[in-house]
């Protein structure tokens, strides 16, 4: 049987808290060492089952890969394959961050087509538009993509949306374009500025990282370096609500509070009390949470992925909410499993009425997909009774160690194999 976790709750939790270096800065990171042969290393990384699955991905191209204390190594001195096979990149789509950085380095690429994910349908069109603008010839071919150019040629690209993975494969390709790019609409996640950064070491020239317009004149070669991947917001942010949720008191150091401050700014309103400093913050709610509307939308704006756990602590406030999803059409699935708990949430589409209840009741829950795992895990802190998460491989691929760190902070939660 997969792994549970069996939580007692109704603990608020008290105490400090380390965050981890981010799971979506540390996937591209991985990826960028694909530029280079020299080795990329990254001084801190998160162990998470992810990470794991970028690293297999690697070798399967020629990587050598290796954990050192806190951090990982990676080496690509000569690609031996241009092939990232369907069993690994349809565990995890983050995987297609390997296509744009293949092509620039070696000319050639298949990577397998991620289809869908347990949130939504999730296409990779703007990667592969942007590829082509850059010059490279496409082709999707049995359920692979495979991209091809001798050396790519700088362009002007507008996304039609702004995406996160999307800007950063355009960007490891066009860093050994011949001339500049431009990358208009561009994400401006902090993630996104952390690969800036780590590419601007290996010698890349970069500009407008963390604005809509990306200017990126490419060079002929690229060399190793030594990198600190920015803190996970996602983990910053699911942690201070753990805190709300449990009426605690806890101070969660490590992060960058700015990354955090559209999820800061909905937590004041709900009637968190907030103190924060240069790289932590404190987080305490002593009355019962006050209902907010929330609309996701791309950074600066509240993510998509605190969605889930702040809609597990609205689901205890003291009046009608509103949650609105705009970013992935699918990403919903925490309500029923809530609903178990106690919850009273209505979904239509993109939006959901979330009308408080005084408390949760603990009861047996599924997770299914990463977010939606960290709301369940939220709600059982909160709950008076047990609660047992199953499936929680999916909270695995994006939190490290969580039951650990909340045990540290008093929580009553054990995992069971
Ligand atoms: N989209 C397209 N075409 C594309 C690319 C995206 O239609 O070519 C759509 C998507 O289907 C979605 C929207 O655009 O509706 C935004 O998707 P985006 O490309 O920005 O998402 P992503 O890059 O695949 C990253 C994170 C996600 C996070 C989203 C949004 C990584 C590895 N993943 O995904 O993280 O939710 O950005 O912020 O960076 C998670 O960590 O739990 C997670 C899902």
């Amino acid at each position: 049987m997969p792994a549970r976790l069996e939580i007692e709750g109704g603990v608020p939790l008290l105490g400090t808290v380390k965050v981890s270096a981010a799971k979506n800065a540390a996937l591209p990171a991985m990826a960028a060492a694909l530029l280079t042969s020299e080795p990329v290393t990254l001084a801190n990384a998160p162990d998470l089952a992810d990470v794991r699955t970028m690293g297999r991905l690697l070798e399967t191209v020629g990587a050598r890969v290796s954990r050192i204390a806190g951090g990982l190594r990676v080496q690509v001195a000569r690609v031996t394959s241009d092939l990232a096979p369907y069993e690994l990149v349809s565990t995890m789509r983050a995987s297609v961050l390997v296509l744009g950085p293949l092509v620039a380095r070696h000319g050639t690429a298949r990577v397998a087509l991620p289809g869908g994910c347990a949130i939504g349908v999730r296409p990779i069109d703007q990667h592969l538009k942007g590829l082509q603008k850059l010059g490279a010839d496409i082709a999707i071919e049995n359920g692979y993509v495979s991209a091809r150019a001798s050396r790519l040629k700088a362009a002007r690209i507008t996304t039609d949306l702004v995406t996160v993975t999307g800007t950063e494969n355009l960007m490891m390709a066009a860093v050994l374009a011949e001339g500049t790019t431009v990358i208009e609409n561009a994400a401006r996640e902090p993630e996104v500025v952390d690969l800036a950064t780590l590419l601007t070491a290996m010698g890349a020239r970069i500009q407008g990282a963390g604005t809509a317009r990306i200017e990126i004149e490419g060079v002929v070669e690229l060399g190793g370096a030594v990198h600190r991947v920015v803190p996970d917001r996602v983990e910053a942010g699911t942690l201070i609500v753990a805190a709300a949720i449990t009426g605690g008191d806890v101070t969660v150091t490590d992060l960058v509070p700015d990354h955090i401050s559209s999820v800061l700014a909905k937590l004041d309103e709900i009637g968190v009390v907030l103190e924060m400093g240069p790289t932590w913050v404190r987080a305490r709610c002593p009355e019962r949470p006050r209902p907010a509307d929330v609309t996701t939308s791309p950074f600066p704006g509240f993510p998509t992925d605190m969605q889930a756990q702040v809609m597990a602590l609205l689901g205890l406030a003291d009046g009608q909410s509103r949650v609105t999803e705009t970013i992935f059409e699918n990403r919903f699935m925490h309500v029923a499993e809530l609903a178990r708990m106690g919850a009273r949430i209505e979904t239509e589409g993109a939006i959901a009425i979330v009308r408080g209840v005084p408390g949760y009741q603990g009861a047996p829950v599924m997770a299914s997909d990463l977010r939606a795992s960290a709301a369940l895990v939220l709600a059982g802190l909160a709950a008076r009774g047990t609660t047992i998460v199953a499936r929680v491989y999916h909270l695995d691929r994006g939190y490290e160690r969580l039951e650990v760190k909340l045990g540290a902070l008093g929580a009553r939660i054990v995992r069971r194999a």
